[in-house]
């Protein structure tokens, strides 16, 4: 596997996800720091919008890894997260065999071995990101959407980094990918998963915490110390302590509809329209 350099220490971590625009709290930044020194998968686990796959991300640019994703969905299977072999292709090369004039069985033989080569397979995200010669980061998007077959399948590629294809065999990981899983809690994960995982919770954050978050998004905005009675602060329409009050304050209310970081981050900025105000 080709060396990648390693952070020195967790606040190294820290500071370069800082610097892309990602604010790592002390968990966060000691998992993203443990994951690049002892090569295990990362399971992220936390509400909407706190910031899950914003962390992959992150990551991604402050190690200069190419982000690999793989977004799951309910059906999701091994042809579109593994690899599958191009049936038109090799049925191309079949048919370009038999016409030729010493069709027999030794060109079979040929044909046979040669349409399960790696020219005839498409690659999916994880055998990209196995196959890949450049370092990367593997985001597994939304595991939970997903069923606990296609949680085993990919107990081989978590724990040994290698994808087995019975018709070539085993490809094993050239550059050790970062991977961070997410998942939104709508299902308990298996225990075989989450064993081969460091495990990072993400909640939502203190008031401060999200001013600074809002402060990175919208920079325009005023961040005066402001406290929350209840009404839309005076003057909120221009200060991002209005903004993060109002989503931190609004979780209790409507945890049908909880307010994520990604809520007051995407309408800060209009906070500082006239005559706007975030929806109930
Ligand atoms: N710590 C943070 N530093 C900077 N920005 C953040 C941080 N946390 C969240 N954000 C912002 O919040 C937005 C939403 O984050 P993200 O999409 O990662 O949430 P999520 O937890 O993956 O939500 P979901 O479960 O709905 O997919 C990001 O685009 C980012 O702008
Ligand atoms: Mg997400």
């Amino acid at each position: 596997m080709a060396a990648n350099p390693e952070p020195g220490s967790v606040a190294e971590v820290r500071e370069s996800l800082g610097e892309v625009g990602y604010l790592a709290d002390e968990p966060a930044a000691l998992v993203a720091y443990l994951a690049q020194r002892l090569g295990k998968p990362v399971l992220v686990e936390g509400p909407a919008g706190v910031g899950k796959t914003e962390l992959a991300k992150a990551i991604s640019r402050a190690t200069q890894r190419q982000l690999i994703r793989l977004q799951c969905y309910e059906g999701l299977d091994e042809a579109k997260a593994l690899y599958e072999w191009n049936y038109r292709k090799q049925l191309l090369r079949i048919q370009a065999e038999s016409g030729a004039e010493q069709a027999d069985a030794a060109g079979w033989d040929a044909v046979h071995g040669d349409i399960f080569s790696e020219e005839f397979l498409l690659t999916r995200p994880l055998l990209q990101a196995i196959a890949a010669t450049e370092p990367v980061v593997l985001l597994i998007d939304e595991i939970d959407k997903t069923d606990q077959e296609f949680e085993a399948m990919l107990l081989e590629v978590l724990s040994d980094f290698q994808i087995s294809i019975p018709e070539l065999g085993v490809i094993e990981a050239r550059t050790h990918p970062i991977v961070v899983l997410t998942s939104n809690n709508s299902r308990e994960l298996t225990e075989a998963l989450k064993r081969r995982c460091l495990y990072l919770w993400l909640d939502y954050p203190e008031v401060e915490r999200e001013m600074e978050i809002v402060r990175l998004h919208a920079p325009e905005l005023a961040c005066t110390p402001r406290t929350w009675r209840g009404r839309w602060p005076a003057s909120w329409s221009r200060s991002c302590t209005g903004c993060a009050s109002w989503t931190s304050r609004s979780r209790p209310r409507s945890p049908s509809r909880s307010t994520g970081r990604a809520r007051s981050c995407s309408w800060a900025p209009t906070t500082s329209m006239p005559r706007c105000s975030p929806a109930r």
